[in-house]
């Protein structure tokens, strides 16, 4: 279990922010004044941060954050992890030293971020608290994509017989996906680079390329048919999963939409979803291997990282009273981290 201990000052916090949107260039560290805790509301002392996609993809421009409800100057980073630090009046279910970990739309990354006690993550920030047995940046990692997995199996309702193909299942939502499918009892093929091909097995799929031809591929490994198909990335996998005659009805997306295809989003999961994941985390019956984690000085190039798209699981940000931390670059140009993330 990590150590935590307290070194910025409480009235002042870092925090990631940006004053143009763009790329991880438009990035920066600032010290701000630390908020404290309104109505309905705890403050929590993040130690950790986990990265998504939607995290640079809604800062990327104008346009696309609005979409959001972001404005100039913008905080960064959904997903994280801490301590509760402060309580607001009326806020329940929480107490100061409570470990807990959840998301704050694009404001995450900081020494501190002010979450509603009963909120969701897009309306004031949601808190759960962080079972025994998951290390903070683990914890840093559940909540955006373990409710995209949860809520993208609630569509295919996978089980004893099935076989599910899943596109893009070594990434972040892909590493919940596959091993939710496998606890469910199904058989699963997921789709990677070559790179990806011992990852893949190591979280129970059989690896399978993306690319041109896929559907051939998946029937050469699955003569029997496929069942069911998540598309994490895009539409190829959901359109082979049609190829190979899989109902609509059991096919689902949740980068892209498709006519005729029920899209997933993390926003519906069910209800105690989130909680089960991390009960299932706390109890090794799931794994979430952190392929690279960076001292929040270095958000740049831990962006820059989980934007190539070819990150195995997820990337995360510590911040304050982490210990252990790595400090990177990584181990150079070609080298392959412990997760087999290929530094370039
Ligand atoms: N609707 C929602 O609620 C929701 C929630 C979370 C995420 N999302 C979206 O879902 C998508 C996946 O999120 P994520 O966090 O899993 O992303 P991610 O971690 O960045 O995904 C990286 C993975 O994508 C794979 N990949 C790269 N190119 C691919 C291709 N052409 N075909 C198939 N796979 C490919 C990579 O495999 P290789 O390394 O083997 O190339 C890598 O393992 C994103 O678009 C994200 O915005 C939606």
């Amino acid at each position: 279990m990590q150590q935590h201990s307290t070194r910025t000052p409480a009235s002042t916090s870092r925090a990631v922010r940006l004053e143009s949107f763009g790329g991880p260039e438009v990035l920066d560290l600032h010290e701000v004044p630390a908020q404290r805790a309104g109505t309905g509301q705890i403050r929590v002392r993040v130690t950790a941060a986990g990265l998504n996609p939607m995290d640079w993809f809604m800062t990327s421009d104008a346009e696309t954050a609005a979409r959001f409800g972001l404005s100039l100057p913008a905080g960064f980073g959904t997903d994280y992890a801490g301590v509760v630090d402060q309580i607001g009046d009326g806020a329940t279910g929480f107490t100061t030293g409570d470990r807990v970990y959840g998301g704050a739309l694009s404001r995450a990354v900081a020494d501190f971020v002010i979450v509603a006690a009963a909120g969701t993550i897009a309306e004031g920030g949601d808190a759960h608290h962080t079972p025994d047995g998951i290390d903070d940046r683990t914890a840093a990692t559940l909540a955006i994509a373990g409710c995209a997995a949860a809520a993208a199996l609630a569509v295919v309702d996978p089980g004893p017989g099935d076989t599910v193909l899943i596109g893009g299942a070594a990434g972040g939502v892909g590493v919940f996906a596959v091993q939710l499918a496998r606890l469910a009892g199904a058989r699963v093929i997921g789709t990677g680079s070559a790179t990806s091909s011992d990852f893949l097995r190591s979280l129970g799929a059989e690896p399978v390329a993306y690319g041109d031809g896929l559907a051939d591929r998946v029937r050469g490994l699955a003569p029997g048919g496929v069942t069911a198909a998540i598309d994490l990335h895009g539409t190829e996998t959901a359109q082979a999963a049609r190829e190979l005659g899989v109902a609509d009805a059991r096919i689902t997306t949740i980068a892209a939409q498709i006519d005729g295809i029920t899209p997933a989003n993390g926003a519906n999961a069910a209800p105690g979803a989130l909680e089960e994941i991390a009960r299932l985390v706390a109890t090794n019956e799931l794994r979430v291997p952190i392929a690279a984690h960076f001292p929040v000085e270095q958000i740049r190039a831990a962006v820059e990282l989980q934007a190539g798209r070819h990150v195995h699981s997820k990337v995360v940000i510590d911040l304050q009273g982490i210990s252990g931390a790595r400090r990177f670059p990584g181990p150079g140009a070609g080298a392959t981290d412990s997760a087999g993330f290929v530094w370039r």
